[in-house]
């Protein structure tokens, strides 16, 4: 079976590694790829969102299966395009896509369908005023969210009033993220640990991977600025069989139904991002695919041939799959380059990276790196994700293993948190006082 990766970060080095693995496949395209996909696929050099120019590829290449990584083609309706040129491809259609890329949308369905997530009402551009007395009937902290797709950048949480009623102005005079936020959803503010839960659907029945826990702020103790993650690791102790029942039956199963009802049946992956609150499991946001460090944890945990995975979402039939999520612990985390999540450094040369290839239950995924003249350099904000595994239950160990593989990779301005995994620690600790 020949396979092509739509995308290029650490996420599709994750999936082409673990495709890589496939009985079925023999050949793996990636495009466009990065330096690290680039030794176990063939990298091409097709931007992720040039859908005309992949489906001729993959016409031409006459490929059994694609994989899309990235919301932006699933938004732009890449599945929609190759299925209508009898292409199979994993993901959802454009119009089920629409949970992720449309906010409103998104908010709207929720209640339709009670499925538990944080009070909110929604404001179009010409109801400045409208949204500005409706800030004023709220307590801080307030959720201010633009409607579309904004790279992970679109949320702001407002400390105080006077924040709230100015990022208003921000979105809807300066519209500081274009036409994404031409609509707004305004929220209450939900206090809890975040998760995030991905189910792999056939748009009727679903099978979940690993709980994982993502690090979103730049810096230790979730201080400094919003990224799109700055490690991860699972599978999460903060999700017990109890939770993970709540979630199944509370969120995932009636948003599954819920949008095959309204003629948007769901296939791929349903990025479930939750905050669990003390009344619950709740909605942070569904994204339509992958999660980008999360899949670094969550697929080398996955036992079983990924490529079955795929076809029964695409074919049907996932219920009956058979698969294991193993025993094991795995924490990933990434290396950033000077300046990220602002503008940041490139061209920096990455040493270490060798002798960390060499490195028993360490796997390195590249997010930002290219090759020039035989040398890996850095080319993006999110550089490398380092992930190591470690056994059942023992994140004190896996931590260790990932950060001494994390102090023998080097490049100027490189920066990373140092806190990675320790919320399952603690977790752990608090739950075990005696161990
Ligand atoms: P989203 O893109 O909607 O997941 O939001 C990005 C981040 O903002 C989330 O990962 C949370 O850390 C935070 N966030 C979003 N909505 C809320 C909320 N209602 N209450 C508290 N934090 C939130
Ligand atoms: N890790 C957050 C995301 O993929 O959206």
């Amino acid at each position: 079976m020949k396979v092509l990766v739509v995308g290029g970060g650490g996420r599709e080095h994750a999936l082409v590694w673990k495709i890589s693995q496939s009985k079925s496949v023999e050949k793996i395209f990636c495009a466009p790829g990065n330096a690290g996909i680039a030794e176990i696929a063939e990298i091409v050099p097709i931007k992720s969102d040039d859908l005309n120019s992949l489906l001729k590829f993959a016409l031409e290449h006459k490929i059994d299966l694609t994989i899309v990584g990235p919301e932006l083609p699933l938004s732009l309706g890449i599945v929609d395009l190759f299925e209508s040129n009898g292409l199979k491809i994993f993901g959802p259609r454009k119009n089920a896509a629409e949970i992720e890329s449309s906010k409103v949308f998104a908010k709207n369905f929720m209640k339709k369908y009670g499925i538990p997530t944080a009070n909110y009402e929604t404001f179009t551009c010409d109801e400045t005023e409208k949204a500005k007395k409706f800030i004023l009937g709220l307590s801080p902290p307030i959720v201010i969210k633009a409607d579309g797709l904004a790279g992970g950048k679109g949320v702001t949480i407002c400390r105080n009033t006077e924040e709230a009623l100015k990022t208003i102005d921000l979105y809807f005079s300066k519209k500081i993220f274009g036409s994404a936020g031409e609509k707004i959803v305004i929220e209450e503010f939900l206090e809890g640990e975040e998760a995030s839960v991905f189910a792999i659907t056939d748009g009727d029945d679903f099978i979940t991977l690993a709980p994982a826990q993502d690090y979103k702020r730049a810096l230790d103790n979730d201080e400094g600025k919003n990224t799109g993650g700055m490690g991860s690791y699972a599978p999460t102790p903060i999700i017990d069989e109890t939770t993970l029942e709540k979630i199944k039956t509370q969120i995932i199963k009636p948003t599954i139904q819920g949008l095959k009802n309204e003629g948007r049946k769901f296939k791929g992956c349903l990025y479930c991002g939750l905050m669990l609150t003390s009344n619950g499991p709740k909605v942070l946001e569904f994204n339509c695919r992958f999660g980008d460090p999360e899949t670094q944890v969550v697929l080398p945990l996955l036992e079983d041939d990924i490529i079955d995975v795929f076809l029964k979402s695409i074919d049907g039939g996932i219920k009956d799959l058979n698969y294991t999520v193993k025993k094991a612990t795995s924490v990933c985390v990434v290396l950033a380059s000077a300046g990220y999540p602002d503008d940041y450094e490139v061209d920096k040369e990455i040493h270490g990276l060798d002798e960390v290839k060499e490195m028993k239950d360490i796997i390195l995924f590249h997010a930002g790196t290219k090759k020039v003249n035989g040398k890996i350099l850095t080319s993006g904000g999110r550089v490398i994700g380092v992930t190591a595994i470690g056994g059942e239950n023992d994140f004190e160990g896996t931590i260790k293993k990932v950060y001494s593989a994390v102090e023998k990779i080097k490049f100027d301005g490189m920066h990373y948190r140092k806190d990675i995994g320790k919320k399952a620690l603690n977790y752990l600790k608090a739950k075990n006082p005696k161990k």
